[in-house]
């Protein structure tokens, strides 16, 4: 592993998130309690924004789908069961990338890359998904003209992007990094503001969590149950406290066809 990539932001926390998320059964247990699926899901994503994305996967061919920060590629397994398409992802860790190819050998190519280093070729993906990983581009709009190149004409982009977390809450969408990468880039896009979506899938964590805290222990995981704890505090606020603080959106944008 080259050393300025193990400096990069969050990395060897990731390498242990990844190799727990291998190991643990509870956290498996706890992911599809509170998300509807286990993806070994660090973040946000619960299965009523996964299922989104299935509208944007053309039917009337294979569909190639590339998942930036793809993690150990459990959702990309899940659009391929649902829709055959042949699955690319891309991920820093390596223990999420071996745990990748191991788990989904066929139509699939996962390969060990940081954003903004990485390169695929024009035009290779119908579908260009991001789930809460936009955050550690170096240049955000540097990046977002990158996937775009990537992208084949009439393909989609799809991202979920969360405020008051990584990246600090701003007043509106249209004041977010990523808003302004599209307009730097002169890229339409549509947004879907599921904050409040995003606070009760936040309680239903901490639902989760505390549900299999006995389980959590007996299995030497005390650290990654006070972990959920820590990461679900913002939901025990009222709403309208929370909404103040967090914002979470859907982004999708379109490649024009030629
Ligand atoms: C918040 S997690 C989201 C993971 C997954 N997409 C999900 O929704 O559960 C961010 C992911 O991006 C990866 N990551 C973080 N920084 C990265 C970088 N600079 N280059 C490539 N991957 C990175 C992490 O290993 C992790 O899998």
């Amino acid at each position: 592993m080259e050393k300025d990539t193990q400096d990069l932001l969050f990395f060897h926390e990731y390498e242990a998130f990844y190799s727990m998320a291998a190991k643990s059964g509870v956290f498996g247990e706890f992911c599809k309690k509170a998300f509807g699926e286990d993806f070994s899901q660090d973040g946000f994503s619960d299965i009523r924004q996964i299922d989104r994305i299935l509208a944007y996967v053309p039917q009337n061919r294979q569909a190639n789908i590339l998942d930036i920060g793809c993690g150990n590629g459990k959702m990309l397994g899940y659009l391929q069961r649902k829709t055959g398409a042949f699955i690319h992802g891309f991920d820093y860790s390596e223990q999420a990338i071996q745990t990748a190819k191991q788990q989904y050998p066929q139509q699939s190519d996962f390969r060990r890359g940081v954003i903004g280093r990485i390169a695929y070729p024009e035009a290779a993906f119908d579908l260009i998904v991001s789930m809460d990983t936009m955050y550690f581009a170096d240049d955000m709009a540097a990046f977002v003209g990158q996937l775009f190149r990537w992208l084949r004409p009439g393909g989609v982009f799809f991202c979920a992007y969360q405020e008051g977390d990584v990246m600090p809450k701003t007043d509106n969408v249209d004041t977010t990094k990523l808003a302004e990468a599209f307009r730097k880039n002169n890229i339409d896009f549509m947004v879907e503001d599921i904050t409040a979506e995003c606070y009760e899938l936040l309680k239903r964590k901490r639902e989760a969590a505390d549900s299999l805290k006995k389980a959590f222990l007996q299995a030497g995981e005390e650290d990654w149950y006070r972990m959920l704890l820590m990461q679900t505090e913002c939901a025990l606020e009222p709403f309208e406290v929370f909404r103040g603080k967090m914002a979470r959106y859907l982004f999708t944008a379109k490649k024009a066809a030629v």
